[in-house]
């Protein structure tokens, strides 16, 4: 399945975010956005993960991938927009399991944690990975926090 992809990052993930759209475009991905600074630029990563994450919310991408230093600071920010399921993933079981078991459409990423080799086999574990239905009433219950304020 081919699918539409936002990528963004801040000033820490530059490179892996250029890596990532390289590697989802020679997967045969679309990318919907790239949002983040370029070289020598500072940013804060809650602009990208509003970007991205807003992107995927009202549909204009269909997955987004996200990275910051950590990946925590960009994951909790994405986490805050309604219709966004982030995971930060730090190796290929939780990355397969972030589909499998919580149908993640954000991809977190900790570009000082991780080589940006290693990085894109998590992003190809993800998108490989298919949602497995008998988590969906768990999602459901997701869906009902965000409406419950
Ligand atoms: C930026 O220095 C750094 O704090 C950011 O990339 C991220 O790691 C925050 O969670």
């Amino acid at each position: 399945m081919t699918a539409t992809i936002a990528v963004g990052s801040d000033h820490a993930g530059i490179s892996l975010r250029r890596r990532v759209v390289e590697h989802v475009r020679q997967r045969g991905h679309a990318i919907a956005l790239e949002a983040g600074p370029q070289d020598g630029e500072r940013s804060d990563y809650p602009d990208q993960a509003a970007a991205v994450g807003q992107a995927v919310a009202s549909g204009r991408a269909q997955l987004g991938v996200l990275i910051c230093g950590t990946g925590i600071g960009i994951s909790i920010a994405a986490n805050k927009i309604p219709g966004v399921r982030a995971a930060l993933v730090h190796d290929p079981v939780t990355a397969t399991l972030a589909t499998e078991h919580n149908n993640a459409n954000v991809l977190c990423l900790g570009a000082r944690l991780l080589a940006e080799p290693y990085a894109l086999t998590l992003v190809d574990a993800w998108l490989d990975a298919s949602f497995v239905a008998r988590h969906q009433h768990r999602l459901d219950k997701l869906h009902a926090l965000e409406e419950a304020d």
